[in-house]
């Protein structure tokens, strides 16, 4: 089967800094990848390198087989590849219902679709972005990710912010967008354990290298590994 999403030899940065190098990797539709690391390890940079907001240095990112062009979000977007970005970046004065509505296109999905996975929105919906709870902004951030019907769906930092209780129920909302949509997942996430349960692998990224990646079966298993390659960058 033609990957879904795949990154070849993909470097990224700023100009001539190097956020993180050589990486590869490839997902079939509906298989979620945690990105896991300490801050300042790169993670945000993979998700703008692949979402084309940010140029990519050196390598390729592939939907479906096919290149997309480098550091063209626009072009990115209309392909298929959405991204959830860390900040959220709601339009604080609209409210929810326009916040989902100004990102859908004609023909796509219509906004009963997505709030079925968020059925906390429902009676939001008239309701300013900025009166939502961090939880909710999420949720609203998420689905109005999904109303662009996202091949590929890139999810920043999920749970900034966020009560550990509130985490725990969303995550699960992200392997059930997987599963239902058929999209691939990148999940770049700081709660490790919680990450493992909901992605199929993981990668952890230190300094812009991979130190440890491996299915999450795996990486459940040797939880002394992934903490020491988790921790120890963090103590050096
Ligand atoms: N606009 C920029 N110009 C130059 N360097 C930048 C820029 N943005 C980030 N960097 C640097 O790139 C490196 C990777 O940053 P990045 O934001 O990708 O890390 P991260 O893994 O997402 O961290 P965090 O967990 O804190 O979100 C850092 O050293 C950071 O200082
Ligand atoms: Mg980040």
């Amino acid at each position: 089967m033609t990957a879904m999403l795949e990154c070849r030899s993909l470097v990224g940065g700023y100009g001539k800094i190097v956020g993180f190098r050589e990486l590869d990797f490839a997902l079939e539709p509906k298989q979620v990848l945690a990105i896991l690391g300490p801050n300042g390890a790169g993670k945000t940079t993979l998700m703008m390198t692949i979402a084309g907001l940010l140029p990519r240095i050196s390598g390729d990112v592939l939907l479906n087989g096919k290149s997309i062009p480098s550091g063209k979000p626009s072009v990115a977007n209309l392909s298929g590849v959405v991204l959830v970005p860390d900040n959220r970046a709601l339009f604080t004065t609209l409210t929810v219902r326009e916040n989902i509505e100004i990102a859908g296109l004609p023909g796509q999905k219509s906004i009963d679709d997505v709030l079925d996975l968020f059925p906390a929105l429902h009676s939001r919906l008239t309701l300013k972005a900025a009166a939502l709870s961090g939880g909710e902004q999420q949720m609203l951030a998420m689905a109005r990710g999904l109303i662009q019907r996202p091949k590929v769906f890139l999810i920043d930092e999920m749970s900034m912010g966020l009560a550990p209780i509130i985490v725990e129920s969303l995550l699960p909302v992200v392997r059930h967008i997987a599963d239902e949509t058929g999209a691939a997942v990148v999940l770049v996430e700081q709660h490790v354990g919680l990450a493992l349960e909901v992605a199929d692998q993981a990668m952890v990224l230190v300094h812009g290298t991979v130190s440890l990646r491996g299915t999450s079966a795996d990486l459940r298993r040797d939880p002394a590994i992934l903490e020491a390659a988790y921790l120890g960058s963090n103590v050096d």
